[in-house]
């Protein structure tokens, strides 16, 4: 029998174990990271951060993340088993993100998934990394079950997302252009700010008032989509105007003013979809998750009108396995299907997929 045809039945048998073993790897960015699950518990969740070489060229260089993947993934794994005190041959199922992201740095970690799968003939769980996002949640909150709201905001994506059931996911707004996490970076490199950019603002802006104008996309309009390179742009136009004609301004002010809009229009839109569509539990997904004002205002705002809020903890926020273990667990519970050993990376996924 084929790896695929063995892998399929391992993975019926598994559907309904309860404490199954999941270990995941993510690579789709510049963190080559690998955690194991078992049943709903985080056993690890080893992250290698490849910030400080990136940070020099002010952000990820493609080239430079897939060779450091290829160098740190068998210890990253080594690693992530020996915090668990497990071996591989306790392991049920393997999870890995396919996509989306930098195409060489997911084809690391899809090589390495494919060739553990392979040798030991366990399933193999392609992740969509965007779901894997909403489901850290569930590792932060087990008890979390559908139909809830998920904002998501990561450098590549920013929308809200409708989650109707385990396996169906609907987009009800998203950013017509930038994401709300790549705002935020190209922000913190116009004020000279060092990358990865987000946690900079947002540690500058505690110094400032939100008293630069910023306008307010889409004001009055029904829908529930963001448009986040208007305030980008009124950034970098502030700064030039400035510069140009020498004079002096806060780049505190310029960061709060930036981030009081930036994230005051994730909260207004999510709530107000919440309330339209009659949904009592938001969930807050990616990296710009972790961001204090973020999680505040909508809680203040949530609280105020007994809706649930739910978000991961820091370190399940920005990339990890941990949200890709989540997910594979939640796939192979609801009759996700095993990937073949030609599973390839892709760069460009949907949120839907
Ligand atoms: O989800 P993530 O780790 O990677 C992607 O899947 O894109 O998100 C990274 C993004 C970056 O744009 C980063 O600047 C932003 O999340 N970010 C933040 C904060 N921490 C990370 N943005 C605002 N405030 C933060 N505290
Ligand atoms: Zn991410």
């Amino acid at each position: 029998m084929s790896y695929f045809e063995t892998a399929n039945i391992k993975l019926e048998k598994l559907r309904s174990k309860e404490d199954l073993i999941v270990l995941a790897i993510e690579s789709s960015c510049d963190e080559t990271a690998c955690a194991i699950m078992r049943g709903e518990e985080l056993l690890s969740n080893v992250i290698a951060s490849q910030i400080e070489i990136h940070r020099r060229f002010g952000g990820v260089v493609p080239e430079i993340a897939s060779r450091n993947h290829t160098m740190a993934i068998e210890n990253v794994v080594s690693q992530s088993l020996a915090d668990a005190g497990m071996t591989m041959d306790e392991i049920d199922v393997i999870g890995v993100t396919y996509g989306a992201g930098l195409l060489g740095a997911l084809l690391i970690g899809v090589s390495f998934a494919k060739s553990l799968a392979y040798a030991t003939g366990k399933p193999l769980i392609a992740v969509n990394h965007i779901k894997g996002h909403i489901a850290a949640n569930y590792i932060a909150c087990p008890t979390l079950t559908p139909p809830y709201l998920c904002l998501i905001a990561s450098g590549g994506h920013t929308a809200i997302a409708k989650v109707n059931d385990f396996d169906s996911v609907e987009i009800i707004g998203t950013s017509v252009d930038d994401a709300c996490g790549e705002a935020f970076d190209k922000v913190a490199r116009s004020l000279g700010l060092p990358y990865p950019g987000g946690v900079e603002v947002e540690r500058l802006a505690l110094e400032g008032e939100p008293s630069v104008y910023m306008p307010t996309p889409f004001k009055s309009e029904k829908h529930y989509n963001f448009s986040y390179s208007g305030i980008k742009t009124a950034v970098i136009n502030y700064i030039h105007n400035h510069e140009q004609k020498g004079e002096e301004y806060s780049r505190a002010d310029v960061a709060c003013s930036f981030q009081a809009r930036a994230i005051g229009m994730m909260v207004d839109n999510t709530m107000r979809a919440a309330k339209e569509h009659n949904i009592k539990t938001i969930v807050i997904a990616g990296g710009v998750g972790s961001n204090k004002l973020l999680r505040q205002s909508m809680s203040d705002k949530c609280g105020a009108c007994g809706i649930n809020i739910i978000y991961p903890p820091l370190i399940l926020c920005t990339d990890n396995a941990g949200m890709i273990a989540s997910e594979a667990r939640i796939l192979v519970r609801n009759g996700g299907l095993c990937s073949d050993i030609d599973l390839d990376a892709s760069a460009s996924v949907k949120i839907t997929d």
